[in-house]
């Protein structure tokens, strides 16, 4: 079996890794640790399977485009895709399949969202309707900060066109989980949990990032019955709307004292996620990503062991990444023991020397027969490497 895998990051890197265990992979535009990376577009490609990895193309129709060639592709169309495209239609067709979430409206002018902002009590929530690299979720305990945020967001000044428009919310509190669960219009199965670390530094301190490590399994804490119904409820209102979900449906959930409600959907793999899940599936990917393109149920996957990722990121990440500097000791830390480096940023430079080209560079990513074994060995790896202004959290699974 051929597939293509479509994106460049780390999430690709691991889906690429996994997928080749029982296909040939083509990964476009893929990065220079992926093997048989190509820069021809998907397009112009052909393959018994096409795996869109990255919000963006989603979003943007390119399951569709690819779907009108006559391709199997995994990943929603632009109608599915809007589940993370646009936070006001998400609330909605929560709020039509009846699956609990934050109570929330949207709004397009300051007035009206300072007014509402002003009725509410702390802590305030304040949500970019469309994408913004994880960027777009205000959170704070001060109402002048909030009107501020709601103001500056509506400006169109933060994320252009994808600002215009917000959602304002009840706060909630618990634990945060997520789930993924891999689509095929009707029938889904779950994959193995994952817990990520969003803030850059130790101790989740400092600005929010796209995550700086995960691990897998999560904490226990999820109950697989609810989360099933939750998602049973998801795909038959999308069903209600017309739309056939065959792709990653990526929940997160807040484990309220009213029980688990749904935060966010992202319609794809969560990266740093995707590299400590995915490598301990003892099932065959490919076979479960084809039968869930095809619309037919997904083979339930199998799984084993533990797995642990550590970011490493550049100078400046997440705010004004410096990028550039040369990468060491890659391939020594990928021979060790359990070990596989993900490459998240990386690109060639004229003298062909592996360099750092994003603010996320390298993913060390370790199996073993428990976190705390997996903790370890991506710790170890990690003194063979080298890139200048090279940072890392140090409690990635920490106190697991
Ligand atoms: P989101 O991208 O919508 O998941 O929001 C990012 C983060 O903001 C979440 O992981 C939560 O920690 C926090 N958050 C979002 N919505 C709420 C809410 N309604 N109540 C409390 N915290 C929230
Ligand atoms: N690591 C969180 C995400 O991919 O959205």
């Amino acid at each position: 079996m051929k597939i293509v895998v479509v994106g460049q990051g780390g999430r690709e890197h691991a889906l690429a890794s996994v997928l080749g265990r029982t296909a040939d992979v083509i990964t476009t535009p893929g990065n220079p640790g992926i093997p048989n990376s190509t820069n021809i577009r998907p397009e112009d490609l052909e393959a018994d399977l096409f795996v869109i990895g990255p919000e963006v193309p989603l979003v943007g129709g390119l399951a569709d485009t690819l779907r009108a060639q006559g391709k199997l592709v995994f990943g929603p169309g632009a109608d599915g895709a809007q589940l993370e495209g646009s936070k006001v239609w998400m609330k909605q067709l929560l709020d039509d399949a009846g699956v609990p979430t934050a109570a929330w409206k949207p709004f397009s002018d300051p007035g009206p969202a300072e007014a509402y902002l002003r009725t509410l009590r702390p802590p305030y929530i304040v949500k970019t309707d469309g994408l913004a690299a994880g960027k777009g979720v205000l959170v704070t305990r001060d109402l002048d900060t909030a009107i501020a945020d709601a103001k500056h967001k509506l400006s169109g000044e933060a994320f252009g066109e994808s600002g215009r428009r917000i959602v304002i919310e009840e706060a909630l509190s618990g634990p945060e989980v997520s789930f993924f669960a891999v689509c095929g219009g009707s029938d889904f199965v779950l994959l193995p949990t994952a817990q990520d670390h969003k803030r850059v530094s130790d101790g989740d301190q400092g600005p929010n990032t796209g995550g700086m490590g995960a691990f897998s399994p999560a904490p226990d804490g999820l109950d697989t019955a609810e989360v099933k119904t939750i998602v049973r409820k998801t795909l038959a209102e999308l069903k209600r709307r017309g739309i056939d979900y065959r792709g990653m449906l990526f929940g997160g959930l807040m484990l309220t004292p009213d029980g688990p409600k749904v935060l966010e959907y992202n319609i794809r793999l969560g990266d740093p996620e995707a590299q400590v899940v995915l490598p301990r599936l003892t099932s065959d990917l490919a076979h479960m990503l084809v039968r869930a393109a095809a619309g037919a149920t997904p083979a339930e996957p199998t799984s084993a062991g533990a797995c642990v990722s550590v970011v490493l990121a550049c100078e400046g990440y997440p705010e004004a990444p410096r990028t550039g500097g040369v990468i060491t000791g890659v391939e020594e830390a990928g021979a060790l023991e359990g070990i596989t480096v993900f490459h998240a940023g990386t690109a060639r430079d004229g003298q062909d020397r592996l360099i750092t080209a994003g603010g996320r560079v390298l993913n060390i990513t370790a199996t073993g027969s428990t976190v705390a074994e997996a903790r370890d060995r991506a710790y170890a790896a990690i003194k063979l490497i080298h890139f200048p202004g090279m940072r890392f959290r140090t409690d990635i699974a920490g106190g697991i």
